[in-house]
């Protein structure tokens, strides 16, 4: 059964992932968001299994201090099923970026499986500016420990927190 399209609710997306830390291709993605949606969360995920480079609590400040001058863009914590998330914050849409066919496979997974657990949320995928497409926080992470340089991947403020970090 199709829904009936949804009418004066506000369009709400949330992004998640880990942004351990955030770079620009998810500041690219989050900006794209702001300009489709009427409001995107940046929703960091609380994984106590992996070990972060960055708290939550660094996580969010750096996120909300990137954004503050973009007043539809939220960041906030979460737990648990993502789906669940989704519902408290009465939002329609989950945000995905794509990068390269590498992160189609699980992407499709997880989009299909979040379809499953409740079919009235959307799963959008959007793609960076070509320049930001090789980006990862793994490879961001990877490459400053080793000394090289990440200007120009990462927001000015994440160059700084990295530079305190190592
Ligand atoms: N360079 C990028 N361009 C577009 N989307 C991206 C990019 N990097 C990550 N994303 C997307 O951002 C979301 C959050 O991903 P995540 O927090 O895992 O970032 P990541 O850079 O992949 O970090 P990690 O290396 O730790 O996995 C995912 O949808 C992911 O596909
Ligand atoms: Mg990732």
């Amino acid at each position: 059964m199709i829904n009936k399209p949804r009418e004066h609710t506000k369009s709400i997306a949330i992004y998640p992932g880990s942004f351990d830390p955030i770079h620009n291709g998810h500041v690219d993605i989050i900006m794209r968001g702001a300009r489709l949606f009427d409001r995107i969360i940046v929703a960091i995920l609380v994984n106590l299994e992996k070990a972060p480079l960055f708290t939550v609590g660094e996580r969010v400040e750096i996120a909300r201090a990137v954004f503050k001058t973009l007043p539809n863009v939220e960041v906030d914590t979460f737990d648990g099923l993502l789906v669940d998330y989704v519902e408290r914050r009465h939002a329609q849409v989950i945000v995905r970026g794509l990068r390269a066919v590498s992160d189609f496979e699980f992407e499709f997974q997880m989009a299909l499986m979040n379809q499953r657990l409740n079919s009235n949320i959307e799963t959008v995928f959007m793609m960076p500016a070509e320049k930001y497409t090789y980006i990862s926080s793994r490879l961001i992470k990877e490459v400053f420990a080793l000394g090289g340089r990440v200007h120009g991947l990462v927001p000015d403020l994440v160059e700084q927190r990295l530079r305190q970090k190592v």
